[in-house]
Order: C-alpha cells, then structure tokens, then sequence
C-alpha cells in the first residue's frame, strides 16, 4: 500500500480497525470516482479523508442488516432497532409518515379539524375484549383503554365540531392475525349533517389522494358500490377480493333431483370456474381438497367437473350425473373446453364462506392477486344485527349506534334479522380497509336498539348514560367511519402482514419481545393498586 502522506496512514490504519456496524465521523474532500459501483447509493464518489475518528463500536450484530437478512422473524423482533436499520423496513415506515402526512393535507383541506380523545376511558364490554387498567385514585375500579374513539366522536358532533377526524391509538383484546395487532392505529372521522353519499364521497376522495399523492395511481371512476346480500351471494365474503372474477354460480336448479343425496339434501350447491385448469392432475384437485377440508374451513369435501380438451366431461360426480346433465352445469357456469368447475354443498352460509376461501386459494395459485394492482370497492346494506346461536341473542353487526335503514324501521321488531343498516364497508384487494355507518341520533330510537340488544333500560343507563343525556341537547345528524391505517400502509407497500408498517408491533401471542412486555409487576405496585392476584393453576 502506498501512503500519501502520514495523516493518509493513520487514517488507513484507524479504517481497516472498523466492524460493521460502527458510527465514525470523517471529514474530507468529496471526488468523484474513477470506477464507479453502481449497486451502492453512494458508488459514484468517494471522500479523501482528512480527518477520522470512531464515535462508536459496535458488537456483532446478531443479523446482518440488509434487505435479504440471515435473521428469522423472533431475532428480529428481539432487536427490532437493529431491524428497523434494514432499508426494506425503513421505506415502509417512511410510507407510513407520507400517507400520515397527505391524509392530513386532505382532510384539512376538506375542513376537518383534528382533536385527541383520551385513552383511559370508561369499559364498554361490547365488540371486542376491553384492556382495562386499574386506578390507584380509585381503588377497585378500572379504565379501559379505547377500542375506538367511537362514543367520544359521536359527543364531539353534539358539541358542534362537525368534521372531526384523529390519528387514534386504539386497543382491542382479541386473537391476532396477520391484519390485527392488540394496539393498532385508526384513521378516525366523524362529520354531521351528512347522509351515507356525503361519507362515502368524501372518503372514497381520501382514498383517491393516498393513491393519487402517494402511490402514483389515479382513480378516476368512482369506486364500484355492492350489497353485503350480494358480495355473500357471489363471493362468499363481506369482503370480497375483485381483482379477478371466479364468481359463484349456484347450482340448485340444475343440480338438485337427480337422487344424488349429498346435493338433493342440501340447502346449497354452489361453484367457482377455474379458466384453463381442466388439466389439473389427481395430485392437484386433491390437494385442493384437502385444503377445504382443513380444521379452519371445515368442509367435507370438494366436487370437481372438467371439460377436458377433447369435448368429454370427467367428475367426481360423474356415477350420479349423466354427462348431460353435467354440460348444463357447466352451461351454467360459462365453462368453456379446458375449463375446471369445482362445486361445494351444504347449509347457504357456511358451504359460501367455505368456498370463499377456495376462491382465494386458487387466485393465489393462478397468480390472479397481483400486489400492484388495487380493486377498492364499498359493500353497503350490512344487516344491522347478527344472530349468535350459542347466546341465543341478536348483536350489533356494527356497533349499537348504527341507524337502521329508514325504510326498514317498521321491521325493526317483526323481521329483526332482516333489517339493514346504515353501514358501509371500503375494501381493497380483499382487506377491510374501513368502516362506518350513519348514527342514531334520536334517543327513542336509541333505546329501541338498546332493548332489541338484550339492555335493560339501566344497564344501558349504566354503559352509555353520558351519550343518552348528550342525546337530549339537540344532536345534529350524523356519521363517520374509520380507515385502518396499519391496513392501508400494508396494502399500499404490498405486504402481508401489518406488523411490517409498525415500529414497535406486538408477536401473534401479543407480546414484545424486546422489552419482553406483558410482565409481572412488584407486590409493591399490586399492593397501590389494591389488587390481589389468583394463584395460578400451574
Ligand atoms: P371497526 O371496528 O370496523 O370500526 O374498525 C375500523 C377499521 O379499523 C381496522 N381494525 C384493525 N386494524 C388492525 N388491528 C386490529 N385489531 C383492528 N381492528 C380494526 C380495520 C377496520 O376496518 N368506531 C368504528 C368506526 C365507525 O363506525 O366510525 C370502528 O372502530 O381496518
């Protein structure tokens, strides 16, 4: 090695001492190289130093901190400030501050104001499990924390802040899955005088922006409308994926009558047509199969049709069914030579939510989920309740405070099953980006809904007084919705799971693993908090 001068050695020296990792200071001359390296950022240049020092050492990381990482998912989230060093995770978090950023610039622009709501509040056990923390002030009683901002929005419109929307923390103690994490965040919005149109223009407007300002992409016809009826109808699901078609098609009347018990005797025979998979082999229908017949999805089996390349028709079925009257299935379905029809049987609901899944199976193995592409869509009509067999009681699809569809109203005690609601639903790509309803607004028809929810008129009282009183002081119409934003970074990133849009996330057991939270807490804390632990089981 040849030195330019002394302060060029030691430099040298200093340099071939440093580990990855390590924070060092130079200070120099900025050139230009004479072979560039256009796989690093900084490959056209290189800085003659003139002065070097290390700031800091580092130990060898436990991974290597680059976008293709040695380290598994529990090494990272132990380190997860080393993993947020990876440039993959720190992109998708600098999508988060932009869409952050332009969802405010949007919303200010439309007049909303934005306020905070507080995060120790009153429990309110319906939905889903409150976390609730407990008062030294006030020994025995507890808060919970928010599981949205929801009653404290509807109070802001009583108070006349009639565009209101928050960036709200919210908690919900509940299973995690890859789009749910116990602490998430809320893009949350509340306006008065407005009918379900004006909430939905003015969001959908919010959702054009993000796409428009963030990702590029300019929606420029209005976000496809359906009814919860129909999305169940011809996906099986309130929210239903339409980046690629493989619409149910139902099979009853062409299928039932003909002595074959398992579809004579059920409620619904139902299929979906997979383009050109007529040659898929016995390996393949099988695991297709087995898959539906899987613990989570619970079907007893699957039927297949195919209409093979030379005119003839093979099927599971085929002992039942002439192939005759298998052609006027296929009639049915639009199958076309080289097309596969897979059919499900059995009780309406179940047997739709079961091939749902199988919809979406085969899109993901036919290719049809692409990432860069973004089919949002609005599902309106929900039912404003839903049945649960084990309690024998009717709940809120929503949330008690959901208005009934004005024209359904009379049925609100006949036909309580059947009532709709003034709710909506914004879904992309098969995720459930948002939601929100028109309000009740007017406290007899409030406690209306409260009796047909199983309330007595005190425990309703009890929960929901402070909204019933604000009630009486002349309430203005209202309703809102509110957008996940966890759920909106990862689609617009193109990832699976929101635990990658946030810094901090929780593990599927709802633990952090760096700080090793939830933890036991001192009998000192216990003893403030006068609270006296169950000995465990174990
Ligand atoms: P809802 O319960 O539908 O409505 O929630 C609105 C949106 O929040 C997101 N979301 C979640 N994201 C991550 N982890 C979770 N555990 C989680 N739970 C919900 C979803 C969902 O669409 N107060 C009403 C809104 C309103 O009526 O205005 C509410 O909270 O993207």
């Amino acid at each position: 090695m040849v030195y330019k001068n002394e302060i060029n050695r030691e430099i040298t020296e200093a340099a071939n001492t440093l580990g990855r990792e390590f924070v060092v200071q130079v200070t120099g001359k900025v050139e230009e190289r004479s072979s560039k390296n256009s796989n690093l950022p900084t490959g056209d240049i290189e800085v003659i130093a003139d002065t070097f020092s290390i700031l800091n050492r580092s130990e060898v990381p436990p991974f290597t901190i680059e976008d293709n990482t040695d380290g598994g998912d529990d090494l990272r989230m132990k380190y997860r400030y080393l993993d947020l060093r990876r440039p993959c995770v720190r992109r998708n978090l600098e999508l988060r501050h932009k869409m952050a950023f332009e969802i405010r610039r949007y919303l200010d622009a439309e007049g909303f104001l934005e306020i905070e709501t507080p995060i120790l509040v009153k429990s309110t056990p319906e939905g889903a499990r409150d976390f609730v923390v407990p008062s030294r002030m006030n020994p025995g009683e507890f808060y919970a924390l928010p599981q949205s901002p929801q009653l404290f929005k509807q109070l802001l419109m009583v108070s006349g802040y009639d565009r209101y929307f928050q960036i709200a923390k919210c908690f919900r103690d509940e299973d995690l899955r890859a789009d749910r994490q116990p602490e998430f965040t809320q893009i949350d919005c509340e306006m008065s005088f407005v009918e379900q149109e004006d909430v939905i223009r003015t969001f959908e407007g919010l959702v054009k922006h993000i796409f428009k300002y963030v990702k590029g992409i300019d929606f420029t016809e209005a976000f496809p409308r359906i009814t919860w009826a129909d999305a169940m109808q011809r996906y099986g699901s309130d929210k239903p994926d339409i980046r690629f078609g493989m619409e149910f098609v139902e099979l009853n009347d062409v299928a039932k009558g003909k002595g074959f018990s398992v579809i004579d005797d059920a409620e619904l025979t139902v299929g979906i047509l997979a383009k050109g998979c007529a040659n898929y082999s016995r390996k393949q229908i099988d695991e297709l199969t087995e898959f539906v017949k899987r613990p989570q999805i619970g079907a007893k089996g699957l039927i297949y049709v195919k209409f093979e390349a030379d005119g003839s028709i093979k099927s599971s079925v085929g002992k039942f069914y002439t192939e005759e009257e298998l052609r006027a299935w296929g009639e049915k379905a639009g199958a076309e030579v080289g097309d596969l029809l897979l059919v499900m049987t059995g009780e309406t609901m179940k047997t739709r939510k079961q091939l749902c899944e199988l919809r979406l199976e085969l899109g993901n193995r036919l290719g049809l989920r692409d990432k860069n592409v973004f089919a949002p869509l609005w599902v309106v009509d929900f039912p404003l309740f839903e049945w649960d067999e084990e309690t024998q009681r009717f709940y809120a699809m929503h949330h008690p405070f959901t208005s009934p569809n004005p024209e359904d109203i009379p049925m609100l005690k006949t036909d309580t099953g059947k009532v709709r609601a003034t709710a909506y639903d914004i879904v992309v790509n098969g995720t459930e980006l948002g939601g929100g309803s028109i309000r009740i607004h007017d406290a007899a028809l409030q406690d209306q809904m409260f009796e047909l929810l199983g309330f007595t008129p005190e425990r309703a009282q009890e929960q929901f007084g402070f909204l019933m009183n604000a009630f009486k002081y002349g309430a203005p119409p209202h309703g809102g919705l509110a957008l996940g934003f966890d759920r909106f970074v990862s689609i617009l990133a193109g990832l699976d799971t929101i635990r990658d849009v946030i810094a901090f996330p929780k593990n599927n057991s709802g633990r952090d693993v760096m700080n090793e939270s939830p933890s036991a807490i001192d009998q000192s804390q216990l003893d403030e908090l006068q609270l006296e632990l169950k000995p465990s089981d174990n």
